[in-house]
Formats: structure tokens, C-alpha cells, sequence
């Protein structure tokens, strides 16, 4: 009877199992609802590491995060890539991007390394800090036609500023800026930007549903939304475009040399790479600039960290049409926009970090535990259970702006729980193999985004006591969680 209900038994060794009470769901829907309140309730009953069905699958999560480690070292019984591989196709619909499914031979992770970190994480952070300023200062973008203050929502703002300084930095500008100024060609780019910009909306409003394994078809706009942003990505559509990143010009290279993919299905995959450059990245600034806004202290410190990194380049903004650069080595000295970062996407990152089992074997906790842990199994770690652990972050839903400084004002790395040292305390990026390979950019722009909001522009909350949006928990496991409302915003330029 167990076998036909497809319910497992816990056999000796293994975690404690639930089984949930719907077939084959398991619990899923009580996960889904709210997967903090969810762990936090069964890490009670059972301890740091127990088992639950979800969709057909046992998932067996780790609360413990001195355990971590465990889990993020083990390389020889865990698959990391099958589970991406597969969710990619099924959001993106792609051919299958897995060597060993026969369509590709590209080592996308080492295309990843290769071109978003070390001398092409200089490149990209050059282009965008360029496209961020054009498109700040462009007066139809950010609706400025005078030194008035302009009302707008942050998130749409973020949305609006970093979708198109990103598209642009990774895909390239289709105008020749030397020769070809014409405002004809310069509306026509930004409309097309913008017409990108209202497809990955339509699209990314499905991608939960995607992932957890919908067919695409069910959703007409999100579908067309999808495939109307792989047109624009089609190679022939690529290829005229100037300054297209390594990133994006790898990647088309080995489509068409190691891949047997058709033109669309190489497409897709620019959309899979579309999709994981903005879907954190937007959201992520938009709790940055709405914490900094609404805190004093921090918008006093940011912004005469940002005075003085500009200082001491001998620099200045102005709206005479010169720009400000910033070097990678003066973005990473940035330890308070980077703890301002860090602080933001504490509260408000809600990824899953998963691994699956390639076979029977024993997890090794520590010493004294290890659980037996069958093939096909899945191990899941919740990092938002430690970003709001009060033993580890005091007053664990408060913005502290200073939390990740320590007393020299450079970036704190200690952090304690039960009086022992931990290495894992934060983590919006994931872990180990699966990092993600985009993390230092993101943290640059998003540096490089306040930087220029803070030389250039004075900024207030519309109602300086509004409450704190909640986070969309219908996107929890996928990142950062977008607020479930937009928040008003002033702005107005300053007299430089
Ligand atoms: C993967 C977070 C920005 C490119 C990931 C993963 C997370 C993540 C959690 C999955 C890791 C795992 O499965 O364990 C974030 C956050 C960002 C951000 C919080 C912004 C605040 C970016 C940017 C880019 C990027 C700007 C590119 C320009 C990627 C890629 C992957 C990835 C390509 C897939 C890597 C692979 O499967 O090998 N990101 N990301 N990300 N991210 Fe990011």
C-alpha cells in the first residue's frame, strides 16, 4: 500500500519524513505558501535535517548552517547540474544545454568564469557605468524636464534605469555613436530596449510557473512575450550590433560552432542569459535604493562615501556631459554601499540552493551525525532561514546600514552563531559550484547605480512613513523576492 500511495517509509539512518497528505504533492502547497514559516516549523519538530515530499520528490533539507559545508564540498555523490539543466529547458525552452544530451559540447560554466569575472568584469563594469549615465541623464527616461522634482515608484525606476544600462551593456548598442547621432536611430534603439523591456516583464511574471513545471502554452502573452524577446536575440539580429559583451559574443560563438541547436533555440539561451543578468538584479536594487532612501543615517554615510571616493579621483559630477568613471579597485573599496548591498538582499533573498544525490551514499554532517540518503534524492539549503536567525543577526527584520562594517569601517566578515565562528552567513548568490558566476558585477552596478543617483539627484520618499512593501513570496526559492507593491519616490536633479 505504501508503494501504489508512492509513500516513502523512513528506513534506519535516514532523516525524519514527511509525506504530506495530498498524492503525489506532498507538501508543496504548505512549502509554497510560505517556505520560512514552513522550515522553521518542521526544524522544531524534527531537528536540522529532515525530509519532505514536494512534487514527487523527496527533498531533504539542511537547517544547520555550521552543516552546510558538508553538503557545499560534496562533489563526488552530488549533481549540481542536472536540476539547472532541466529547469532552464523548461523555462527558456531551449534545446537541452547538458553536454550529455548530445546538443552541445559548451562548458557553460567555464563560458560564465571566463567572461563575467577577472578582465572582462572591467570591461563590463567600463560599458555599464557609461549606459547607466546615458540613460540616467536622457530627460524622457527619467521624465526630467526641469530642476522640478519628478514623483515615480522606485521599482519601476530601478526597472526602467538598470534593465536598459544592462540590456545594452551585455547586447550591445545597434547605433554607431561616431557616425550616426541621428535622433530617428536613437529613438528607434530605445524603443526597441523598452519594447524588451515589456516583454521580460510579461515573461518574467510566469517564470514561477514555468519552473515548477507548467507548460509554457497555457500562458498566450507570457509565451509570446518569450519568444518575441528570442527574435530580437536571433544571431542575425546579434551580429549588427557594436560593443556586444564577451559574455554574449562566447556564448554565440560556440552556439554556432559546438552546438546543433537550431536559430531559435540559440535565441533562447540569450534569454536564459537576459533572464539571469536582470530577474535578482532589478529587484535587488530596488530594496537598495528603498532602504537607503528611508534611512538617514545611511543615505548621510553612502553619500559621503560616494564625495569622497570621487574626491580622491579627482573627480566631479556635472551636467556639462562629462562622465564620471569609477575604477573596479574604487567600487570594491565601497564598504559602505556594500554593506548598504548586503543589507538589502539579507532581507529580501529567498533562493534554494540544490543538489542531487547520484546515487545511495552516507552524508557526513559532522562527527557525530550522517544520514543514509537514496539516489535521485534531492538536498536543499534555505539560506533565508539563517539571514533571519536572531542568534546570528540581532533584530533580524531591521535595516542596520552598518551591519556588514566592522569597527575599522571595512567589510565585517565574523559572525557568530551559539558562540562559534560561521562560515557560511549570507548568502543571496548561492554556494560553492553553483555561485553564481555574475555576482561581482551585480554588486558594481548596483554600486555604480547609487553612486550616480547620489552625485546627481536628491531623493525623498514620497510618505516618509509609509510601511515597508512585503516580499512576493510567490517567487521564493527563485532569489530576490520583488515587493509585493511599488513605493513613490522624489527626485530632482541637483544644482551641480
Ligand atoms: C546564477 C543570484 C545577478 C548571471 C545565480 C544563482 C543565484 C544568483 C542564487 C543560482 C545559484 C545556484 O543555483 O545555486 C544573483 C543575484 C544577483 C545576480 C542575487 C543580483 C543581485 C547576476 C548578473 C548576472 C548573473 C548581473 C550576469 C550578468 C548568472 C548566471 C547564472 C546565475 C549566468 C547561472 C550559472 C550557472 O548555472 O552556471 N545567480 N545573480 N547573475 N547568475 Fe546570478
Amino acid at each position: 500500500l505504501w508503494l501504489i500511495l508512492g509513500i516513502r517509509r523512513r528506513r534506519p539512518g535516514e532523516p525524519p519524513v514527511e509525506n504530506g497528505l495530498i498524492p503525489y504533492l506532498g507538501c508543496a502547497l504548505q512549502f509554497g505558501a510560505n517556505p520560512l514559516e514552513f522550515l522553521r516549523c518542521r526544524q522544531k519538530m524534527y531537528g536540522h535535517i529532515f525530509t519532505c515530499k514536494i512534487a514527487g520528490q523527496y527533498v531533504h533539507f539542511l537547517t544547520d548552517p555550521f552543516s552546510y559545508h558538508s553538503v557545499i564540498r560534496q562533489g563526488r555523490h552530488l549533481d549540481w547540474k542536472k536540476f539547472h539543466f532541466t529547469a532552464s529547458v523548461k523555462a527558456f525552452g531551449h534545446d537541452s544545454m547538458d553536454p550529455s544530451d548530445g546538443y552541445t559540447t559548451e562548458n557553460l560554466h567555464q563560458t560564465f568564469i571566463k567572461t563575467m569575472q577577472g578582465e572582462a568584469l572591467q570591461t563590463l563594469t567600463e560599458t555599464m557605468m557609461e549606459n547607466l549615465q546615458c540613460v540616467m541623464l536622457q530627460s524622457n527616461t527619467l521624465k526630467i524636464n526641469s530642476k522640478d522634482w519628478v514623483t515615480d515608484g522606485i521599482f519601476a525606476f530601478c526597472y526602467r534605469v538598470m534593465f536598459e544600462s544592462g540590456y545594452l551593456t551585455l547586447f550591445g548598442k545597434e547605433l554607431n555613436n561616431q557616425e550616426d547621432k541621428t535622433l530617428a536611430r536613437h529613438e528607434a534603439q530605445r524603443a526597441l530596449v523598452l519594447n524588451a523591456l515589456e516583454n521580460f516583464k510579461e515573461f518574467d511574471k510566469i517564470f514561477p510557473a514555468l519552473v515548477a513545471g507548467l507548460p509554457i502554452h497555457v500562458f498566450k502573452s507570457g509565451h509570446s512575450a518569450r519568444e518575441n524577446l528570442a527574435k530580437t536575440l536571433l544571431h542575425e539580429n546579434l551580429s549588427k550590433r557594436q560593443n556586444v559583451s564577451d559574455l554574449i559574443s562566447l556564448r554565440m560563438f560556440l552556439n554556432d560552432t559546438l552546438s546543433t541547436f537550431d536559430d531559435m533555440s540559440k535565441a533562447r539561451t540569450h534569454v536564459a542569459v537576459l533572464w539571469a543578468s536582470q530577474a535578482n538584479t532589478l529587484p535587488a536594487t530596488f530594496w537598495t535604493l528603498f532602504y537607503l532612501i528611508r534611512c538617514p543615517e545611511a543615505m548621510k554615510a553612502a553619500t559621503d562615501e560616494v564625495k569622497k571616493t570621487l574626491e580622491n579621483s579627482g573627480q566631479k559630477a556635472s551636467l556639462d556631459g562629462h562622465h564620471i568613471f569609477l575604477e573596479k579597485e574604487q567600487l570594491d573599496e565601497m564598504s559602505v554601499l556594500d554593506s548598504i548591498i548586503k543589507e538589502a538582499m539579507r532581507l529580501s533573498s529567498a533562493s534554494l540552493n540544490i543538489r542531487v544525490a547520484k546515487e545511495n551514499f552516507v552524508l557526513q554532517l559532522d562527527n557525530s551525525h550522517s544520514y543514509n540518503i537514496r539516489k535521485d534524492d534531492v538536498i536543499a539549503l534555505y539560506p533565508q532561514l539563517l539571514h533571519f536567525d536572531p542568534e546570528i543577526y540581532e533584530d533580524p527584520l531591521t535595516f542596520k546600514y552598518d551591519r556588514y562594517l566592522d569597527e575599522n569601517g571595512q567589510e565585517k566578515t565574523t559572525f557568530y552563531r551559539h558562540g562559534h565562528k560561521l562560515r557560511y552567513y549570507y548568502m543571496p548568490f548561492g554556494s560553492g559550484v553553483t555561485k553564481c558566476p555574475g555576482r561581482f558585477f551585480a554588486v558594481h552596478e548596483i554600486k555604480q547605480f547609487l553612486s550616480l543617483l547620489l552625485s546627481y539627484f536628491e531623493m525623498e520618499l514620497a510618505d516618509k512613513n509609509g510601511k515597508i512593501p512585503p516580499l512576493d513570496q510567490s517567487r521564493a526559492g527563485l532569489g530576490i523576492l520583488q515587493p509585493t507593491y511599488d513605493v513613490d519616490f522624489r527626485y530632482k536633479l541637483k544644482c551641480l
